[in-house]
C-alpha cells in the first residue's frame, strides 16, 4: 500500500508530488494501474468484436488454453470461490520456487506479469533514473516511466536480433534495463552469455528487469534464476499466459531477493489472487511434460510458415517462440486493415520497423488461413 514512507521515498528520486498523487489516488480507487491500458499500443491489441470465425493471431495468446490437468483443478476449486484462500497462491510460490531452486521468499505470484512489470519501473524509474529498452521491443513499462516523469531510452538490435546490452549499459542513468528474452515482437533470443555480462557490467545503482514471458516456447530454454539466487539486481518476470494459455485465468511471477519485491509491493492493493488462476497454475506446473510438448507444438507449425515464407520469398525475424515478424514492404496498418478484411486479425505496428507486421502462431489451421490472406493481401 503507498504509505508516507513512499511518499518521501518518490520525492527523494525527484518524482512530482502530482505524478505521487496521480498513483495514489488510482491505487486508492481500487483502480489497477492503468499504463498499460492507456497506450495506443494496448488499444490496438484489444479487439472484442471480431467476427464469427475471425482468425485471431494478434496478441501472442496460446490457442491451446490450459492444459486438461489445470482446467481440472479449477473446475474443482471453483466452488469455494466464495473464500478468501490465501494458501492457494503460497501453494504455487512454493512449486515455483522449488523447480527454480529459490527460496521461496524469493518468488511472489502476482495475477499475470504486467503488474510488476509497471511496478518495477514505478520503483526503480525517475526523473533521474531512465528505463532502457529495445527497439523494437515490448513498449509496456515506458508507460510506467512516464507517470514518474522518466526518459525511455529506446536501444535498436543487433544485427542477430539480439538485445544490444553494450549500448544498453553504457545509459549511464539508467534506472531499469528492460530485456524481453525472447523478444516480443522479434521472437529472438539474447544469449544468456550477454546477460551475464550486462549483470556484471551495468551501471551503478541500477537493476536489470529480465522478463522471460516466452522463454519455456523455445526449443533450447535458457533461464536465468542462477542470477537471482546469487543475490543480484535482477528481476525476472514469468507469466502463465503464453505456453500454459492461461492470459484469461491469470498468474504471474516475480523471482528476485526479498528486498526487490518489498519495493514492488508497495504498489500492490492486496495480496488475493483469484483461486482458479492459482489452482491451474499449481496444476501446470505438475506436468513435467508441458512445456516440452508444446513448445514442440508450436515450433513445428511456426517452421511450417517458416517454409511457405521462404517459399513465397517473403523476408521474416527468425523466431523461436509463439510470435515472429515479416517485412511485407508494406505500410503495416495498410496490410494490417487488409487482412482484417479477410478475416485474420494480426498483431500491432512497431514504427521502428514500418513495413513489418508482427504475427501470432495460432494453430495449424489458423496458420493455413493465415497463409492465404497473406498470399492474396500480397499478390505472392
Ligand atoms: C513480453 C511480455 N511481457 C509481459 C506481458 C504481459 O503478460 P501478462 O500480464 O498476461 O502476464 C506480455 C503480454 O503479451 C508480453 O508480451
Amino acid at each position: 500500500m503507498l504509505t508516507p514512507h513512499l511518499e518521501n521515498d518518490f520525492l527523494a528520486r525527484g518524482v512530482s508530488r502530482r505524478s505521487f498523487g496521480k498513483i495514489a489516488s488510482l491505487l486508492a480507487a481500487g483502480s489497477s494501474l492503468p499504463f498499460y491500458n492507456e497506450m495506443a499500443m494496448a488499444q490496438a491489441s484489444r479487439i472484442n468484436n471480431a467476427p464469427a470465425g475471425a482468425v485471431m493471431i494478434n496478441a501472442n495468446e496460446n490457442p491451446m488454453g490450459p492444459c486438461k490437468e489445470a482446467l481440472d483443478a479449477l473446475h474443482a476449486i471453483a466452488g469455494l470461490g466464495g473464500r478468501y484462500l490465501f494458501g492457494e497462491a503460497e501453494k504455487v510460490q512454493n512449486l515455483l520456487a522449488d523447480g527454480e531452486g529459490l527460496k521461496p521468499d524469493h518468488v511472489r505470484i502476482y495475477p499475470g506479469s504486467s503488474a510488476p512489470l509497471h511496478q518495477t519501473v514505478l520503483a526503480f524509474c525517475s526523473p533521474a533514473k531512465s528505463l532502457v529498452m529495445a527497439d523494437p521491443g515490448y513498449e509496456a513499462g515506458s508507460g510506467a516511466a512516464e507517470v514518474v516523469g522518466a526518459r525511455t531510452v529506446r536501444i535498436p538490435l543487433t544485427k542477430t536480433y539480439a538485445h544490444d546490452v553494450k549500448a544498453m549499459a553504457a545509459v549511464k542513468d539508467a534506472g531499469v534495463i528492460y530485456i524481453t528474452n525472447p523478444n516480443n515482437p522479434t521472437g529472438t533470443v539474447t544469449p544468456k552469455a550477454d546477460i551475464e555480462w550486462l549483470v556484471a557490467n551495468k551501471p551503478a545503482g541500477s537493476l536489470l528487469m529480465l522478463d522471460e514471458a516466452y522463454m519455456h516456447i523455445s526449443p533450447n530454454p535458457q533461464f536465468n534464476s542462477a542470477l537471482v539466487a546469487a543475490g543480484q539486481d535482477i528481476v525476472i518476470l514469468r507469466t502463465f499466459s503464453k505456453v500454459y494459455g492461461m492470459a484469461g485465468l491469470r498468474a504471474g511471477a516475480v523471482l528476485a531477493r526479498p528486498d526487490l519485491i518489498e519495493k514492488l509491493d508497495r504498489f500492490s492493493q492486496n495480496g488475493m489472487l483469484p483461486i482458479t488462476g492459482m489452482a491451474a497454475a499449481g496444476a501446470s506446473l505438475k506436468v513435467k511434460s508441458l512445456v516440452a510438448e508444446r513448445s514442440k507444438m508450436i515450433g513445428d507449425i511456426r517452421e511450417d510458415v517458416f517454409a511457405w515464407l521462404k517459399k513465397k520469398n517473403l523476408r521474416y525475424v527468425p523466431s523461436v517462440t509463439n510470435c515472429f515478424m515479416v517485412d511485407t514492404g508494406k505500410p503495416t496498418k495498410e496490410v494490417i486493415a487488409a487482412m482484417q478484411k479477410e478475416n485474420v486479425f494480426i498483431g500491432r505496428p512497431w514504427p521502428v520497423w514500418p513495413t513489418h507486421v508482427r504475427v501470432t502462431v495460432g494453430t495449424r489451421e489458423e496458420m493455413e488461413k493465415f497463409k492465404v490472406a497473406l498470399g492474396k493481401v500480397l499478390s505472392v
